[in-house]
């Protein structure tokens, strides 16, 4: 098994100083920034686009792990790419073309990753599994930070872990992922765990990191 790695959601930091926000996480230890991208449509939420993560590039040499909730994705990936992301991840109920677009991340010369919402079955990456290099299973409802981890998927992110099999795809987890938590996710497979409102809602984020990786 991979070591865990910790992905906080700038989604929870102070929009107001988010270039000090990412600092701090980035001293705080912690292994990729992740990015929430959301259109009004998709999702019932809107948040940021290439202008700003271009801006933020600056700030860490941490790899940005772009989670692209909006539809259609297509026609944006090249902007994500040269805003300096270097993992974007689709989600797969946004797009008709889910094997074209992760084949254009890859031809970017980026990291391509698939998302699944929690009502989604595993199955559905069954034919695009040797074109990703992420999966990310949705543990809440996409749109909104802060909501409770829903326990029923916890049985996908194992199917997932037997379908990935040896290859080399990381499995990550998004969605009120807590130090409470963090255990029953990476028991179930996962090496990547997303935590917005539990790392920037807490006073000490190099500690709630640590906790995040788990007991074992
Ligand atoms: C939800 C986003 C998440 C969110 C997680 O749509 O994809 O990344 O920020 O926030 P928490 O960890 O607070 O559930
Ligand atoms: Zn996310």
């Amino acid at each position: 098994m991979n070591a865990i790695k910790i992905a906080p959601s700038i989604l929870s930091a102070d929009f107001a100083r988010l270039g000090e926000d990412i600092k701090a996480i980035d001293g705080a230890g912690c292994d990729y920034i992740h990015i929430d991208v959301m259109d009004g449509h998709f999702v019932p939420n809107i948040t940021l686009g290439p202008p700003v993560i271009k801006s933020l590039r600056a700030c860490t040499s941490k790899p940005f792990d772009v989670h692209l909730m909006i539809d259609p994705a297509q026609p944006y990936l090249e902007a994500f790419a040269d805003a300096g992301a270097d993992i974007i991840t689709v989600h797969a109920e946004a797009d008709k073309h889910l094997h074209r677009s992760l084949g254009v991340i890859r031809g970017l010369g980026k990291k391509a990753g698939v998302s699944l919402n929690p009502a989604t079955p595993a199955n559905v990456i069954e034919h695009v599994l040797d074109m990703v290099d992420l999966i990310l299973v949705m543990t809440v409802n996409p749109g909104f930070g802060g909501q409770s981890f829903i326990e029923s998927q916890l049985e996908k992110i194992r199917q997932i872990r037997a379908m990935i099999g040896d290859r080399n795809i990381e499995l990550e987890v998004d969605g009120g992922v807590t130090p409470a938590n963090c255990d029953s996710v990476i028991e179930a497979g996962a090496n990547v765990l997303v935590a917005g409102s539990a790392v920037f809602g807490s006073d000490d984020f190099k500690a709630t990191i640590e906790a995040l990786r788990g007991s074992a």
